[in-house]
């Protein structure tokens, strides 16, 4: 199992760099962070969040039931959005924080799986919302850099008393 960043921590402020050899060891970072993920347990999980500051997510809104609903994504962009959704939003680097974030209601993602092939994922809803979360996080963006200055300002200091007091 791989340690999960938090909040502060500054590999997650740092634009992620592009994958350019599918290697092993992306391979097995990623398969670590397929585990990591469900023991979390999370529906998304992006490299830098375990310290690695490459282009790679992971995603399964099942959270393991159902193994085809796994995706593996090196390279991951969000090539369209379209409409509006308002839902809430958590992470894995934000503890014990949730708060409504507005995403685009569908999105196309492209990128490549572990063989290297080609992958165009359509999203809608939740799943979309989690691909550009994900995707966020490979630019250094958090959720909470979405919300409105006064609720970002009062998440913050709910989260700084929650890492304290850990
Ligand atoms: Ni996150």
């Amino acid at each position: 199992m791989l340690e999960i960043r938090k909040y502060g921590d500054k590999v997650l402020r740092k634009k992620a760099s592009q994958i350019k050899d599918i290697n092993g060891e992306v391979v097995e970072l990623a398969r670590a962070m397929v585990k990591t993920m469900y023991d979390a347990p999370g529906i998304g999980l992006a490299a830098p969040q375990v310290g690695f500051s490459i282009r790679l997510i992971t995603v399964d809104l099942t959270v393991g039931e159902d193994p085809s609903s796994l995706f593996i994504l090196v390279n991951p962009e969000i090539k369209e959005k379209e409409g509006e959704d308002l839902d809430e939003e958590a992470c894995l680097s934000i503890p014990g924080i949730r708060e409504m974030v507005k995403r685009p209601f569908r999105v196309l993602v492209k990128g490549y799986d572990l063989e290297g092939k080609e992958r165009e994922i359509e999203a809608e809803g939740l799943l979309a919302r989690v691909f550009c979360h994900e995707v966020d996080h490979l630019d250094g963006v958090l959720f909470i850099d979405r919300l409105t200055p006064l609720k970002r300002r009062l998440a913050l200091k709910r989260l700084r008393k929650q890492l304290s007091q850990a």
